[in-house]
């Protein structure tokens, strides 16, 4: 029977802001254009889940409001059972400010508004998606409460758990980390929450096998135009990106989390599913915005292919 997948977190409208160099502190400058795209990690996960695979829930919380709107029609017309999501009678959807400047740098500022609504009993009175579900995803723009009571559930409930933890906070508790299949940093967030310094790829491993240590079971991080590095109790292997030119790295870390998903999902071992999400967050890359980025099935199966050629 076919796999299901449902992602717990943040939906929220990207306000896209591009820039010839960003300002420093107490600086006005003048912006070339402003944009408005649906993100969130939350939603750009679910997203890619279901333009990949052919289902995709997600449990959040969204305002009654324009953006809001916008942010369901996004995920309807890419195939999200958007049934679930909850409207705040008060809170306005969420907002991200993003910089980008004529680089392809970018920085964000994320204000939550109703993604704090994504409480504990709102997920409670969910639980039978919980339930239903066989893959649960979560990320950290949502209260921390809810992302350990969802967890603790689905873990009751022997469900298979992925956490990328972004944005990372400078702890997770060793009984939530016990809990988890494959946790998915950038290489900023694992040294956040490692408490370390470093940028060498000496360093990744070590902070990961602490992870490993502490009771997570496999430790995927994402490293860029340098693809990504697993570290489980077997193996420690990077699995090197496609060589693009990147126009905007928006949603990149989404875009591979939601295919690594799906690909577990359809029963590619884990080795296959680093390489699809490669191959997806490749395309990714290679366009501006959030949800707008994020690939078709047909041309990650296609780039797919080309990967798992030059592997063999
Ligand atoms: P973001 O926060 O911008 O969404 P992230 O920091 O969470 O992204 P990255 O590690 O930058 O995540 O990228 C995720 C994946 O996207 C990488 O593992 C890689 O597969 C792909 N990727 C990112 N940048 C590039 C690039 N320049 N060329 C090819 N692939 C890339
Ligand atoms: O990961 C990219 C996302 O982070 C953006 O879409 C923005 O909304 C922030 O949540």
């Amino acid at each position: 029977m076919k796999k299901r997948i449902l992602v717990i977190g943040s939906l929220n409208v990207d306000a896209v802001i591009e820039m010839k160099k960003m300002p420093q502190v107490g600086e006005t400058i003048l912006g070339s254009k402003v944009t408005y795209i649906p993100g969130g990690k939350g939603a750009n996960q679910v997203c890619t889940v279901a333009r990949l695979g052919d289902n995709g829930k997600i449990l959040g919380c969204i305002g009654q409001d324009h953006f809001g709107k916008m942010q369901e029609n996004s995920l309807l017309h890419s195939g999200v059972d958007i049934s679930t999501i909850k409207k705040s009678d008060s809170a306005a959807t969420g907002m991200a400010s993003i910089y980008v400047d004529e680089e392809g740098n970018n920085s964000i500022v994320v204000v939550p508004g109703a993604n704090a609504e994504c409480d504990v009993n709102y997920i409670g009175e969910l639980d039978k998606v919980i339930q239903e579900s066989d893959y649960i995803i979560l990320q950290m723009e949502i209260p921390i409460a809810s992302i350990t009571y969802a967890i603790e559930r689905a873990k009751e409930l022997n469900k298979i758990v992925i956490l990328n933890p972004a944005p990372a906070p400078d702890h997770i508790s060793g009984e939530l980390l016990e809990k988890i299949d494959y946790i998915t940093p950038n290489e900023t967030e694992l040294m956040r929450l490692c408490g370390k310094r470093g940028n060498a790829v000496e360093d990744y491993r070590n902070c990961a096998k602490e992870l490993l240590q502490k009771g997570v079971k496999n430790v995927l991080v994402t490293l860029g135009n340098q693809g990504a590095l697993l570290v489980n109790a077997g193996m420690e292997k990077i699995f090197p990106a496609r060589k693009v030119l990147a126009v905007d790295t928006t949603a990149a870390g989404d875009c591979f989390n939601g295919a690594f998903v799906v690909a577990l999902s359809e029963g590619k071992d884990v080795e296959e599913a680093i390489i699809f999400a490669n191959a997806a967050s490749s395309i990714a890359v290679t366009r501006n915005g959030a949800q707008t980025s994020i690939p078709t099935r047909q041309e990650t199966d296609e780039i797919f292919e080309q990967m798992m050629s030059v592997k063999k």
